[in-house]
């Protein structure tokens, strides 16, 4: 039976993820709230069915969770490349490009995922977008000379002709949020991106910025879960 406390459109999305995954896989777990209960679903499937996996997680979050659920969680160096990721989104555009990183997790989740065979997005439908950039885009950066490096992003963005660009560091119980890998995050207010390839060009250039959210090319399926329990498959087929 399912639990109630459970928003049914993630738990849609992660049964239907669920069903991907084979004994014998080495598997990547994505962060945040449709990503839990992923996990979740996960560990129900390996004991009901007794699969052998090995998973890397994305965040120490999710190695916690995993393995408190009795999954084998080991580092992605020890496992090398992986079969399939499968993580959540907050942005979900119409070629499968993202914006990811709401959970402060993007710059292990892009590893992750750029290391597997295949990634693959569970998300609700309130992540669907025409254009990406309604969802502040995280920028990860170091803490060292953190206020110049955001000066140097509202050139480059200028440069781009990007102007009214807020940009605000993250925050949690009032101080700045720091991520697993003990750096900053910038929130760019971009309201939406003409053109991503380009802004994601020229935020990985900048001196300072380990990762930004955009995730472009790297997600083949995205599994939309609906509220009344279906999910429906948007399918990138250059990428599968
Ligand atoms: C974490 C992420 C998450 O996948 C993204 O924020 C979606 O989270 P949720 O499923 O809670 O909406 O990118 O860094």
């Amino acid at each position: 039976m399912s639990d109630p406390a459970v928003d049914p459109a993630k738990d849609a999305a992660a049964r239907a993820a669920v069903a991907l995954v084979e004994s014998g896989m080495k598997l990547g777990l994505g962060t945040g709230s449709t990503a839990k209960v992923f996990v979740d679903r996960l560990a129900e499937r390996v004991h009901a069915e007794g699969l052998d996996l090995r998973c890397a997680a994305t965040s120490k979050a999710t190695a916690e969770q995993a393995s408190g659920l009795g999954l084998v969680v080991l580092e992605l160096d020890d496992l090398g490349w992986l079969d399939l990721t499968i993580d959540g989104a907050d942005e979900v555009d119409p070629d499968l490009n993202l914006i990811k990183g709401g959970g402060a997790a993007h710059l292990r989740e892009k590893i992750v995922a750029t290391a597997s065979d295949r990634m693959v997005v569970v998300a609700d439908p309130g992540k669907v977008v025409d254009r990406l950039g309604a969802f502040k885009l995280p920028v990860e950066v170091i803490p060292f000379g953190w206020t110049t490096t955001r000066t140097r992003i509202v050139r480059a963005l200028a440069e781009l002709e990007i102007e009214d660009c807020p940009i605000i560091l993250r925050e949690r119980e009032g101080r700045p949020l720091i991520t697993d890998e003990g750096n900053l995050i910038l929130d760019l207010a971009l309201g939406q991106i003409a053109d991503a390839q380009r802004l994601a060009r020229t935020l990985s250039g900048i001196a300072g910025v380990v990762e930004h959210g955009l995730f472009l090319n790297i997600c083949s399926l995205a599994i939309i879960g609906c509220p009344d329990g279906t999910a429906t498959e948007l399918l990138r087929e250059d990428l599968e």
